[in-house]
């Protein structure tokens, strides 16, 4: 085991969890369930929409620790195809966040070498909103550092059937032969072709659900659930899960 030589002696949030932990096995792509940001503003006497803005501000801390560690993939459960059934005002507030997000931040993503993608249906946003996440990914498309990809209008079940269509339309029209669907040829018909699949699930709030989120991807992910709500999850808790992934022997059904 590799222990991380940079934080011993920093004063760095989470930086004492850091340091215990191996940077041989990081997992490469961290996925996250960003739950309870309404949960924790009413808590407070604040309104629903306060907690996803704190939840907002989440994004960018546990993004520098994800790659502060060498992570290379961190998505973001960020807006679910379900969620267009929430009030309108809370929609059209989660639907703004982009535009407050990407110009207070991209500088510093750049600076640190981060690309933006995201994975969703793009067409039945917002103009406003898509624009804030097309500039983000155009300023960030020459980066080489860790992916922030945010799920954004994402709902799995959709994105299989979609993916199975096409994949009938292609053996229709002879493209493919129905007998060489495999893992590898399924996975370049989702929305997250070409991203490796997640090493690392983490879900906040103590919900112990996977609520539609990359169902096929996450088939030999780590789960890792915890009670803090999203806003509150710092990157002392981040390195915690991290921590938890490395005690975990990964089997893929093998022994
Ligand atoms: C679920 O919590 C959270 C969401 C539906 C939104 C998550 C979005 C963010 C944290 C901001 C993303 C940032 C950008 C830049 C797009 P909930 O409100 O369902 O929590 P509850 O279960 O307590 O009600």
């Amino acid at each position: 085991m590799k222990p991380f030589k940079k934080w011993f002696g920093s004063k760095t949030e989470g930086a004492e969890i850091a340091a215990q932990l191996s940077s041989d096995n990081v997992p490469n792509h961290v996925a996250v369930i960003m739950d309870g940001n309404g949960r924790w503003a009413q808590k407070r006497g604040l309104p629903r929409v306060a907690g996803h803005h704190s939840g907002m501000k989440n994004v960018k801390k546990i993004t520098m620790a994800a790659n502060d560690i060498g992570v290379q993939v961190l998505t973001m459960y960020a807006f679910s195809t379900e969620n267009w059934k929430r009030p309108k005002e809370e929609v059209e507030y989660l639907m703004k966040l982009p535009l407050e997000f990407f110009p207070k931040e991209i500088e510093e993503l750049i600076a640190n070498n981060v690309q933006i993608r995201m994975t969703g249906w793009k067409e039945s946003l917002p103009d406003y909103t898509l624009k804030a996440i097309q500039d983000a990914i155009d300023q960030t498309k020459h980066n080489t550092g860790l992916i922030l990809n945010f799920a954004l209008n994402y709902g799995s079940r959709k994105e299989m059937l979609s993916g199975i269509q096409q994949l009938v339309r292609d053996a229709k029209d002879q493209k493919i032969n129905p007998e060489d669907i495999d893992d590898a040829m399924f996975s370049k018909y989702l929305l997250t072709d070409p991203l490796p699949d997640p090493d690392l699930l983490i879900r906040t709030s103590g919900e112990l659900r996977i609520s539609n989120f990359m169902l096929w991807q996450l088939a030999y992910s780590e789960l890792y659930f915890t009670e803090l709500c999203w806003p509150e999850f710092t990157e002392a808790h981040f390195y915690e899960a991290v921590k938890e992934y490395q005690r975990r022997a990964r089997r893929y059904g093998g022994l």
